[in-house]
């Protein structure tokens, strides 16, 4: 059997244990000063110290050594909330906001989503495609290698399937894991707007069983907060979405408290995202109810909000996972590389905290733990080589990307 030996790095990496890791677990990671890898048909078969691993080599017949220059070598990132796939920017709106409108009053107005609805409308499949592609691609070269993404700039049935095509289509055409989730309930359409209560109505009664027929979607998500989807809405149709047999997801307290993270206890959903205005009682709950905390500071730094509370998050025992967000009017960030940098300097994690909420507990946030999110025998070989001596590099060389290397399945593709 032919197999890969990557020699002369240093690793650093989360080990996987029963559940997300959390609380004085957030930041459990080990690393090798003078490591190694073996992949074989993709899959890590030894990591550990240099000698070790090469002995283990001798085993398998054909090894091919790759020499990786002393760099260092962690997972590859795991993005768990993306609404990437749009058909055009909205970079007018961003000086909009910079002159002071807020984001919601854009929204109100008809714009912000609802103008990212207009344009995957008059785009053709393979525009939106194109475009969403292009993204990607730039999200894989710093370092992406599995990525959550949304519909939601649909709204009807029949666009909110166009888009979950063009998602399915990206995870065969790129070398990404994707996890496609549905988010019809990501704005108010219009035509509802004094009823919205009727579009839940529609979601459950034709949406999401479309969705679900067709197979093309992991979660169901929702905009839960003040002016879009109220409690009792996003309950209804998350119960909904639940007997269908699908994931839950909720974007809860990014701009209001309006109790979604109480919405995400009650209902053990498997995230909720942002949680910027998140009260403590809620996060308690969260942590007793383990609901991973998706936190999205790139969202904050566009906005101009205060960060998420994670320090706070992580001694109440919730999971904390690290996100982009990214998406052409709150967030247009597809780097993860700036992710961390943010959680490190302006949330107070420590880099093997930001590190693991990054990697493995997005991981878990997906459903997919078993499988990527650590270098540890029996995973996929999915990993990143940095340009520096270990993973603060990350956040210590800023405003650009460390990453030199990208390898999907012990393949390099960026
Ligand atoms: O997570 N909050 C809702 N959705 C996105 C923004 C999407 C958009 O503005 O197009 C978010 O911030
Ligand atoms: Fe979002």
């Amino acid at each position: 059997m032919s197999a890969s030996l990557f020699t002369n790095v240093s690793i650093t990496t989360p080990i996987s244990g029963e559940r997300p890791a959390a609380g004085s677990e957030q930041g459990r990671v080990v690393s090798w000063e003078r490591g190694a890898l073996l992949a074989c048909d993709g899959i890590i078969q030894a990591v550990g110290d240099e000698d070790e691993v090469k002995a283990t080599a001798e085993a398998f017949d054909d090894v091919t050594e790759e020499d990786c220059d002393g760099c260092c070598m962690i997972p590859g990132f795991v993005d768990p909330h993306t609404h990437i796939c749009f058909a055009a920017r909205r970079e007018k709106e961003f000086s909009m906001r910079l002159a002071g409108k807020t984001y919601l009053e854009i929204l109100a107005a008809g714009g912000g989503i609802l103008s990212s609805v207009k344009a995957v409308e008059g785009a053709t499949e393979e525009e939106l495609f194109e475009e969403t592609l292009s993204n990607v691609l730039s999200a894989l070269s710093t370092g992406t290698t599995t990525m959550e993404i949304k519909s939601g700039y649909g709204l009807t049935t029949e666009l909110e399937l166009k888009m979950l095509r063009v998602i399915g289509r990206i995870a065969e055409e790129t070398p990404l894991d994707i996890v496609p989730t549905f988010m019809g309930a990501h704005a108010v359409p219009p035509a509802y707007k004094s009823d919205p209560d009727k579009y839940i109505d529609l979601m459950i009664s034709e949406m999401l069983p479309a969705v679900k027929a067709q197979g093309i979607a992991k979660f169901c998500d929702v905009f839960c907060e003040e002016g879009v989807f109220t409690v009792p809405q996003s309950r209804r149709l998350l119960q909904a979405a639940r007997d269908l047999g699908m994931g839950l997801r909720i974007h809860a307290d990014e701009v209001f408290d309006t109790d979604g993270a109480g919405l995400a206890a009650e209902l053990g959903t498997i995230s909720a995202e942002h949680l910027l205005a998140a009260n403590e009682k809620n996060l308690a709950a969260m942590g007793r109810a383990g609901v991973i905390a998706d936190l999205l500071p790139a969202t904050a730094y566009s906005l101009k909000k205060p960060y998420a509370p994670a320090r706070k998050m992580i001694d109440l025992g919730v999971p904390v996972a690290l996100a982009t967000d990214c998406n052409p009017g709150s967030c247009f960030c597809e780097s993860m590389p700036f992710v961390v940098g943010l959680a490190v300097m302006n949330m107070n994690m420590t880099v093997e905290e930001a590190l693991v909420g990054a990697t493995l507990n997005p991981a878990w946030s997906l459903g997919m733990q078993d499988k990527i999110g650590s270098l540890e025998k029996g995973k996929q070989a999915d990993f990143l080589l940095l340009d520096g001596e270990t993973p603060a590099i990350l956040a210590y060389h800023a405003g650009t990307s460390p990453v030199v290397e990208v390898y999907k399945r012990g393949v390099y593709v960026s």
